[in-house]
């Protein structure tokens, strides 16, 4: 069994990223000088018994090393960078034909220490050789555990550079292909539910990307007033609205987080079109609010107060809209339920160990990437609020990044306006 097999190290190209690491590692260095960085990537996670989820390497250490692959730990000390990986073993080993988890009979193969220093551009050693580091004198952080080592990772990627912002583009384009399978196949999502919709959306992240960024939220009629409403086991029923909050994570990671609400028949109500519409002014003047230089709640504030003036128009406000907009009383929050906006990148929530002075609180900066996301949702047992509107939830969700000038929406080929929306329903429906 263990003899007779050809064999062969595969050349690879460097990869794209490994430059940028490189940079990456160099600025996190420079703000620990002397110092041990410790950065794992994470290992397999129980899903059942004997059966493990499909690995997804840590963000900060793919971001820091470009590696992908488990079990790998990144060291980084001032200049000295240093991969320990897991690599694939030989076939005289064992593990290649018994070992479930790591074999390459049983897992596929994984890249030798060769090909892996090859395509990253950093030096590789196994990982039985990452020291244990006892009685060293450095001081050591681990990025799990450490608080300023977090807090600096996150805040090194609060502003993207110019690969990852192809990298999101891609991300959004592969969305976009995703929700138009979703309303091609509008008769079978009108046979099999919401169900429907969350697999034809991932077939295009598994065929074009490395799989969903999160899980997908597909609410049909009242589901969509649920923020996380990931069962997706409901029906898509004509007469109602359905939310779809979808991204696909492309294959170097970077996730897309687009939503968009349309009418089960193709057309809004009336009623439908004027909810809808006020969520798309509010979505419209918190992306108008975006660029550099003015404070990351700039889009949050803006679509509030427009919500909230509608809300008021709508007879629902119990006091003025103005008055309702005072931090004291928000009265309107009742049904927009949450922020508008947060960092996007390679995870959904992106930089989120980052101190509140560089995000919530601060500004935002040029190639910083955020999305603009208001709502509106009526539950179904407010009484508060008319029987008509009880059930329904809009939410209007597109990717920004913050150019020199302004913004630029990378999920912008989806359409926004409620008689966009229609028309691409019918032209895809056919
Ligand atoms: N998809 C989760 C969110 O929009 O934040
Ligand atoms: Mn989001
Ligand atoms: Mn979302």
């Amino acid at each position: 069994m263990r003899t007779g097999w050809g064999d062969r190290e595969l050349d690879l190209p460097r990869h794209p990223v490994a430059d940028w690491a490189a940079a990456r590692r160099t600025r996190l260095a420079q703000t620990f000088p002397g110092e041990r960085l410790v950065l794992p990537a994470g290992t397999y996670k129980v899903r059942s018994n004997d059966t493990d989820y499909r690995f997804r390497a840590d963000t900060a250490h793919t971001y820091f090393s470009g590696n992908q692959t488990s079990d790998a730990v990144l060291v980084i000390e001032d200049d000295h960078h240093v991969l320990y990986a897991r690599p694939r073993s030989d076939r005289d080993s064992d593990e290649f034909f018994r070992d479930r988890q790591y074999g390459e009979l049983w897992a596929g193969r994984r890249p030798s220490i060769k090909e892996l220093s090859d395509s990253l551009g950093i030096e590789v050693k196994h990982i039985d050789d990452l020291p244990s580091f006892d009685g060293d004198d450095r001081k050591v952080r681990d990025v799990t555990t450490d608080e300023d080592l977090g807090r600096v990772a996150s805040e090194l990627r609060l502003a993207k550079d110019e690969w990852e912002v192809g990298e999101l583009q891609e991300a959004c384009d592969i969305t976009a292909l995703g929700f138009e399978d979703s309303v091609r196949e509008w008769d079978r999502v009108l046979e099999f539910g919401e169900r429907w919709i969350e697999g034809t959306f991932f077939r295009r992240a598994r065929a074009m990307g490395n799989d969903i960024g999160y899980d997908s939220i597909v609410g049909g009629g009242k589901h969509a007033t649920t923020l996380h409403w990931i069962e997706n086991s409901g029906p898509i029923t004509p007469g109602e609205l359905v939310l779809l909050d979808m991204g696909v994570e492309g294959n170097n990671l970077y996730t897309a987080d687009v939503t968009r609400t349309l009418p089960v028949d193709g057309t809004f109500t009336p009623l439908q079109r004027d909810l809808y519409d006020l969520v798309h002014a509010a979505q419209e003047a918190g992306i108008q609010a975006v660029a550099p230089g003015v404070p990351f709640l700039a889009a949050h504030d803006a679509a509030m107060a427009v919500l909230a003036h509608g809300l008021e128009d709508l007879g629902l406000l119990p006091v003025p809209a103005e008055e309702a907009l005072d931090p004291d009383s928000k009265v309107y929050a009742r049904w927009t339920l949450h922020g508008t906006s947060h960092m996007l990148g390679m995870d959904v929530h992106d930089c989120g160990k980052a101190a509140d002075d560089s995000y919530r609180n601060g500004t935002l900066g040029e190639g910083y990437v955020l999305t603009v996301e208001p709502g509106l949702y009526f539950q179904e047992d407010d009484l508060l609020v008319p029987e008509e509107l009880r059930g329904i939830g809009i939410r209007i969700e597109d990717d920004i990044l913050v150019t020199a000038d302004g913004y630029r929406n990378l999920s912008a080929s989806l359409p926004r306006t409620s008689s966009d929306v229609e028309e691409w329903m019918a032209r895809l429906r056919g």
